[in-house]
């Protein structure tokens, strides 16, 4: 889909929805970044793109911190010469209530979930004005559609779509799309850190299969599917959205 030697950079894909979206955009002849702050886990993530023929190269990257992420912004021009998109993706998740969690850990989901997509954003953008780019970040139906024990995470995912529409007015007269996508539950690893966090992580993992109008959770790929099409020219007249991929979360009361 047009993204041929396009250069893509994508935090947290040492696994998970970003792992899925650096597999699904190299299939589609783009060069990746795999940029996780777990190095061994983005090494794997290169090695799956390479052995498919595709091209990736690691970088061990904490989106919550400037001099890491300028370093990511160096490591990229200097290894592809620009940037065509930018996908953030890396977020923690902690699952309590705001009287439960520390004030450490709301500093942490904000300073990786929020902080992360404004640097990265702060420090690509000045690159992606000169090839016309464009962002995905990776937001979630938390952001409106909220559940028990996790009012950090929710409130950081609220944020990043208010961010998202902001970004998108400020930097479109440049010719820059910036769009968020809002996942319901994906089998990848925050979902599952929910799960476990839960008195009986089966049953609750089959509850929320029920949460959704398809009666299951969704796969990683599903996700990867949609950030490449707003990331492609196709979605060209795209931008300020927030893409909802939920398999009908909450549409309504689930069949008895
Ligand atoms: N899994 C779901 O059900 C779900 C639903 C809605 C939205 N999302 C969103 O999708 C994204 C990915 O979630 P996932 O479930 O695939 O998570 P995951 O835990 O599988 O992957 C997150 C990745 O981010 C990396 N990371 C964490 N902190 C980092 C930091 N400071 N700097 C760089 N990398 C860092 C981790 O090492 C990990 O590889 C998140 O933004 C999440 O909010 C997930």
């Amino acid at each position: 889909m047009d993204l041929q030697n396009r250069s893509v950079v994508i935090t947290g894909s040492g696994s998970g929805i970003g792992r899925a979206c650096a597999l699904e955009f190299a299939k589609e002849g783009a060069n990746i970044v795999i940029a996780d702050i777990q190095l061994d886990a983005a090494q794997e993530t290169v090695s799956r793109i390479t052995a498919a023929g595709g091209k990736a190269f690691a970088c061990g990257v904490d989106v919550s911190k400037p001099d890491s992420v300028a370093a990511l912004v160096s490591e990229t021009i200097k290894q592809y010469g620009k940037i065509d998109v930018l996908v953030n993706n890396a977020a923690v998740q902690v699952n309590k209530t705001i009287v439960d969690t520390s004030f450490d850990e709301w500093n942490k989901q904000m300073s990786v979930n929020v902080g992360g997509v404004f640097l990265c954003s702060k420090l690509f953008l000045p690159y992606l004005k000169s090839t016309k780019g464009n962002i995905v970040n990776m937001s979630s139906v938390n952001g409106f559609f909220v559940e028990p024990s996790c009012a950090g995470y929710c409130a950081t995912k609220a944020a990043i779509t208010g961010l998202t529409k902001a970004m998108a007015i400020d930097h479109g007269p440049d010719g820059i799309r910036v769009n968020c996508i809002c996942p319901g539950y994906i089998d990848a690893g925050l979902a599952e850190g929910y799960f476990q966090s839960q008195a009986n992580p089966a049953q609750s993992r089959a509850e929320a299969g029920k949460l959704h109008a398809l009666w299951r959770i969704g796969k990683p790929e599903e996700v990867a599917q949609v950030a490449i099409f707003l990331a492609s020219d196709r979605a060209s007249f795209v931008t300020g959205s927030a893409y909802v991929v939920d398999g009908g979360f909450g549409s309504g009361l689930p069949p008895k």
